[in-house]
């Protein structure tokens, strides 16, 4: 039997998905990305599912980057297929149409932090560790870093940590605002599980629409952008939810919201 280097565990409307490649600190091999890629293909399936939490295993990593062990392999005409896999695979997460928070909890190097990069909100431990250390080893970010860094920081601090191989702290991250909060060591998960309860509570249909409206505009003129607002606005309208919000606020009680 394959060994299993994602686990997924659901409690209360919220999965919790870990990589764990030990002692690799979490790299990404092929196994362990086909393995997230199913992961995230029941999760589309399973509508129990309110909201996603991906993390790393162990006390160290939150996932070291992509498996330089198998870098070897990669040569010629492989090359692209290579790199098409993993964005595929990151693709899918960021287009998932509930949310999906990054526990760090520790080094997100690498596809680690490309990885981080895809979920819609990062929370870091202080112990978490930044970087795009691809140019020390000849290559540069393949999985999004290039495209997704740029669009979180800007393109100059991008540059700065993608050329000089800089390593960046939990704090600093936060400075430059490409995680959103800093917990004690060992906190992240039971932190995005506390912002997760919060969200989860909201309009099913009006969270989806917000993702869409942010992630799809994000790629967007401000005119296009504006339009798609007024398309998921549209959507949202139209649900017997946005009935039972503004009936909940005017009755002052909290709304029950059925998604749709
Ligand atoms: N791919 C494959 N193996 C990796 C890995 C990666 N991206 N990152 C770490 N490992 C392995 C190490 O080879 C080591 O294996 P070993 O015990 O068989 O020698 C094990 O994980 C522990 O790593 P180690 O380097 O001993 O831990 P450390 O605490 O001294 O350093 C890091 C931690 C993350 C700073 C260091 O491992 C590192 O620089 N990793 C590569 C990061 C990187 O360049 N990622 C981008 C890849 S494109």
């Amino acid at each position: 039997m394959e060994k299993e280097f994602v686990r997924c565990q659901i409690e209360e409307g919220i999965a919790v998905v870990t990589i764990d490649n030990q002692p690799a600190l979490n790299a990404l091999n092929q196994p362990t990305l086909a393995q997230l890629d199913q992961i995230f293909e029941a999760l589309a399936g399973d509508l129990e599912v309110k909201s996603v939490i991906i993390t790393g295993g162990g006390e160290k990593s939150f996932v070291a980057g992509a498996d330089i062990s198998e870098f070897n392999q990669v040569k010629g005409d492989s090359t692209a297929a290579f790199m098409a896999r993993g964005q595929r695979i990151f693709d899918k997460i960021e287009a998932f149409d509930r949310p999906v928070i990054a526990a760090i909890n520790g080094f997100a190097l690498g596809g680690g932090n490309e990885l981080a990069m895809c979920c819609d909100i990062r929370i870091a431990a202080e112990n978490a560790i930044f970087g795009q250390p691809e140019v020390s080893l000849g290559i540069i970010p393949g999985y999004g870093g290039t495209q997704r860094l740029p669009r979180l920081i800007g393109a100059g601090k991008a540059k700065e940590i993608i050329f000089a191989d800089e390593r960046i702290n939990a704090q600093e991250a936060l400075r430059i605002g490409l995680v959103q909060k800093v917990v004690p060591k060992g906190q992240a998960v039971e932190e995005a599980k506390k912002l997760l309860k919060k969200i989860n509570n909201k309009g099913p249909v009006a969270i989806k629409m917000a993702k869409k409206a942010i992630n799809e505009g994000l790629a967007m003129s401000l005119r296009g952008g504006l339009d798609l607002e007024a398309q998921c606005q549209s959507v949202c309208f139209a649900t017997e939810d946005k009935d039972e919000g503004a009936r909940a606020f005017i009755e002052k009680r909290p709304a029950n919201f059925k998604g749709k």
